[in-house]
């Protein structure tokens, strides 16, 4: 008995714990009704009337040192920071770094082409998403039965043709033009939808930003150099530019404008599908019938406009190949754009 005693001691004495989980441990094994210090105590039946006295002290003695040394495992584990009680926050620990989201890449491009074009002067206007036939097509100067207003272009109203989803940031520029005399010079950047099959180079929800400057005597020259700045602006100065000559029913002349690849670097890849340039946006002289339709004389009054894809630009400034990453929401893509600033 003296033996077991002697060695129960020591073992106590040499208990060392640093978590909440070994001071529990301590506690079962020597402190707990089912621990080895309460088999002792039993064990004192079997021991002789006249030695009772002896171990009895001696066990009580024992006792109290595993409590002293409980107490003490347990403010000794609370100084090093680790409290005793989980529910008790420690305050004086650093805090643990906040997630915080990220601006998404779409809205950033958005937020660096306005602040390009206001610091040359534009203004920013909005239109509505939900548009009638005259500001988004005849307005503009459609024909009657021009391919874009046909049912696989256009998302209709059911029951009321006259409405739909607008289909270009270009009914903005009539809006603006109806209830303003020039001088306008604006920018319209929003969401434009067109019934068109998802895939990698194709959404049917997107945006575009409209550019659109009448004035007295606003000529080509003021459009390539407009185009000339915002290019060099978003995409560096080494960025080539060429204007190529095309078609819109609201512009004439119209160009489409092109920049060298800026993921090849003009030498030919996948993206320009080997051509080394790669279409950027629609531009060219407001029509004069649209100047008239928005009752501006075309006499008296010129202007350039211009529209590009928010997509478009985003893709080839983060050499993104897919389309569809913009609305995954897949945060491993969106955290990618944390440091882009805007
Ligand atoms: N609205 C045209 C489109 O969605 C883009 C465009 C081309 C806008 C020429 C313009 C322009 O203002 O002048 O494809």
């Amino acid at each position: 008995m003296i033996e077991k005693v002697k060695h129960l001691k020591d073992q106590i004495k040499a208990f060392t714990a640093s978590s909440q989980h070994e001071i529990e441990e301590f506690r079962l094994r020597f402190i707990s009704k089912k621990g080895e210090l309460t088999d002792l105590f039993t064990e004192l039946k079997n021991i002789p009337a006249e030695e009772k006295k002896k171990y009895g002290q001696l066990l009580n003695e024992l006792k109290n040192t595993a409590r002293d040394k409980f107490q003490r495992l347990v403010d000794q584990v609370d100084d090093t920071g680790k409290s005793p009680r989980n529910d008790i926050p420690d305050i004086t620990l650093p805090p643990s770094a906040e997630e915080i989201g990220s601006v998404h890449p779409i809205t950033s491009t958005r937020n660096k082409i306005v602040s390009i074009f206001e610091k040359i002067g534009f203004n920013i206007s909005e239109g509505p998403e939900i548009e009638d036939d005259w500001h988004n097509f005849t307005a503009l100067n459609f024909p009657p039965n021009h391919p874009a207003r046909e049912m696989q272009d256009t998302f209709f109203i059911e029951k009321e043709p006259d409405i739909a989803l607008r289909t270009h940031t270009s009914s903005v520029q009539v809006r603006i033009m109806e209830r303003q005399q020039p001088p306008i010079r604006t920018l319209s950047p929003g969401r434009v939808f067109r019934n068109e099959a998802i895939s990698a180079r194709a959404h049917c929800v997107f945006h575009q930003v409209e550019g659109l400057y009448v004035d007295k005597h606003v000529s080509f020259v003021d459009l390539k150099q407009t185009i000339y700045h915002f290019v060099k602006e978003m995409f560096g100065k080494d960025t080539k530019i060429r204007f190529r000559p095309s078609y819109f029913p609201f512009t004439e002349p119209s160009a489409e404008v092109d920049i060298s690849c800026n993921i090849c670097k003009g030498k030919g890849c996948n993206i320009c599908k080997h051509s080394g340039w790669v279409e950027i946006a629609g531009s060219g002289m407001v029509d004069p019938n649209v100047l008239k339709n928005c009752n501006i004389d075309p006499e008296e009054f010129t202007g350039f406009a211009f529209g590009m894809g928010i997509e478009r630009i985003t893709m080839l400034k983060y050499q993104i190949s897919d389309l569809r990453l913009f609305t995954e929401n897949d945060l491993r893509f969106l955290k990618q754009f944390r440091h882009t600033g805007f």
